[in-house]
């Protein structure tokens, strides 16, 4: 009987306003229940957070009705190069930058501290340089005699080859070119995602032999877990090639050596920070490999599972996913070892819709996959998003990765902001912040929040992405992070009142900036 309420609705006639006001009831609905649906939605804020929510609210307001009506003003919409500086003087970025985010679950060892700490490192004792003058490559070497691996053009002392130079500032300033996505006009240069890659991956291989020097190994880590702590994050779950070390005396360690290492460092690093709650390991070497190498890799877990089990928690395999090996090509191996190990598996870290890059999100969640480490492809695949959720397999999303590396132009088109409305298991990392000159997780927060997310999307947004890096983590005792959490939330919600309440009732918008 579907005729029945067509012949009910004709013959009632409405007036215009009566009509308006059903119209607008509708819409009032669909807005409300659409809202609702959003991550974060079913937190119930506090009176003292719905202060702050309303200060945090303005400032966020602000930003993006001025960009709005003045679209060329809207820096976020351009390359990250160009407003990641300006971004921190914002009074909302130093808000975010205070708040506490829980964890990183998404980030790469070598890729996390800044260019200026890379020049830094290149005044330590018996560092030796080989410029390779043709395609401005360099290679490191700490050494206490002329290193004898091969160097396309002749082995300095940096100590000599710094004295030598006409000004210092200059010459550290090419130095520090070698540690950077950063330079002028990046989309010209950058044309496509395999340039870009390609200069990011020079970074990994000039840089190699100057960390995996143990001593600087040991501190680049230290000084991570620092920078972290510095960025208000309090736990991470850090990715690792696990290359060998070497030392002065000519003594190389294998990858289970390093990975003792990084768990030394770690503890002592509680030790001294003890309101840090320290670093699991997810082993993650090269993916485009043989299944030889595979097979060595998987060796090399379990040895270290076996002898690290509570420290090393899962597997990965890494790099420029559209030219690596398809999961399905080491299904086998994987599988097997899955049983022992999570995975942590990077996928759909493209834009080739249909292709292998794209299909290993199938892989990775058929494989149990605990998180994906990306999945920006996901939202292309409507099956794929449901089972994500069924399963809480979490998404570990990279936005500002994502835009340098040439997936996403303008970050308001990012997926993400479909994974945000549709309440998908998120949560932010940065990847390789040091690479392109972000901070831990600021960045990635603030892009989220003014650049991606909803107008709507409010503290209860930014809380709920917080717990997540806490739930989807493999903490042990997630209670206790989340109960120590909910203590630096509460001292930080009052933080803000407290600086900003007062302004605010004046209606003094001069704290707006
Ligand atoms: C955007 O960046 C320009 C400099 O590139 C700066 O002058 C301007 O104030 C920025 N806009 C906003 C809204 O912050
Ligand atoms: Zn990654």
């Amino acid at each position: 009987m579907w005729i029945l309420p067509i012949f009910i609705l004709s013959s009632v006639v409405l007036s215009d306003a009566q009509n308006v006001e059903k119209v607008l009831k509708e819409r009032q609905f669909l807005m409300e229940k659409e809202l609702s649906m959003m991550l974060g939605s079913s937190i119930e804020l506090s009176d003292s957070e719905l202060k702050a929510n309303e200060i945090i609210m303005d400032l966020k307001m602000n930003e993006i009705e001025n960009g709005f009506l003045h679209p060329n003003n809207f820096n976020l919409s351009k390359h990250f190069f160009e407003y990641k500086d300006l971004v921190k003087k914002k009074k909302l970025y130093k808000v975010l930058k205070d708040m506490p985010k829980g964890a990183i679950l998404h980030a790469h060892d070598t890729g996390i501290l800044s260019p200026d700490y890379m020049v830094e490192l290149t005044y330590w004792d018996n560092l030796w340089v080989c410029f390779v003058k043709g395609n401005n490559d360099i290679q490191f070497q700490f050494s206490k005699r002329t290193p004898t691996s091969s160097c396309a053009s002749k082995w300095k002392l940096m100590k000599d080859a710094r004295k030598a130079a006409r000004s210092l500032a200059k010459f550290d300033a090419d130095l520090r070119t070698h540690f950077t996505l950063v330079i002028d006009k990046p989309n010209e240069v950058y044309t496509d995602v395999n340039t870009v890659w390609q200069k990011f991956q020079r970074y990994f291989i000039s840089s190699g032999p100057l960390l995996t020097y143990k001593p600087v190994w040991e501190k680049y880590y230290y000084d991570t877990l620092l920078a972290l702590r510095e960025d208000n994050i309090m736990y991470l779950e850090i990715r690792s090639v696990l290359p060998s070390l070497y030392d002065l005396e000519g003594n190389t360690y294998d990858p289970v050596a390093t990975a003792e290492s990084y768990k030394r460092v770690t503890e002592k690093f509680m030790n001294d920070y003890p309101d840090f709650f320290g670093a699991k390991l997810i082993y993650a070497p090269l993916k485009l490999v043989n299944k030889r190498t595979l097979q060595e890799y998987i060796k090399t877990a379990m040895e270290i599972k076996a002898l690290m089990p509570d420290f090393l928690v899962g597997f990965d395999l890494v790099g420029q996913e559209d030219l690596g090996v398809p999961l399905k090509e080491f299904m086998p191996e994987l599988s097997r070892l899955s049983d022992d190990i999570d995975l942590y598996l990077h996928a759909g870290e493209t834009n080739w819709y249909g292709t292998t890059s794209d299909e290993n999100l199938f892989d990775a969640i058929a494989l149990g996959a605990k998180r994906i480490g990306h999945a920006f492809a996901l939202i292309k695949h409507p099956l794929l998003m449901e089972e994500v959720k069924k399963r809480e397999i979490a998404l570990e999303i990279n936005v500002v990765s994502n835009s340098v590396l040439k997936l996403v132009e303008d970050v308001r088109n990012h997926p993400l902001a479909a994974f945000l409305s549709l309440n998908m298991p998120v949560v932010l990392s940065s990847d390789d912040p040091g690479v392109w000159e972000a901070e831990p997780l600021t960045h990635d927060f603030y892009v989220t929040f003014v650049g991606v997310a909803s107008r709507h999307a409010d503290l209860r947004l930014l809380k709920q992405l917080a717990l997540n890096s806490l739930f989807y983590s493999s903490y042990p005792e997630k209670d206790k992070l989340v109960h120590e959490f909910d203590i630096r939330w509460t001292k930080f919600i009052h933080s803000i009142v407290k600086d900003h309440w007062h302004g605010k009732n004046l209606n003094d918008r001069t704290f707006l900036s």
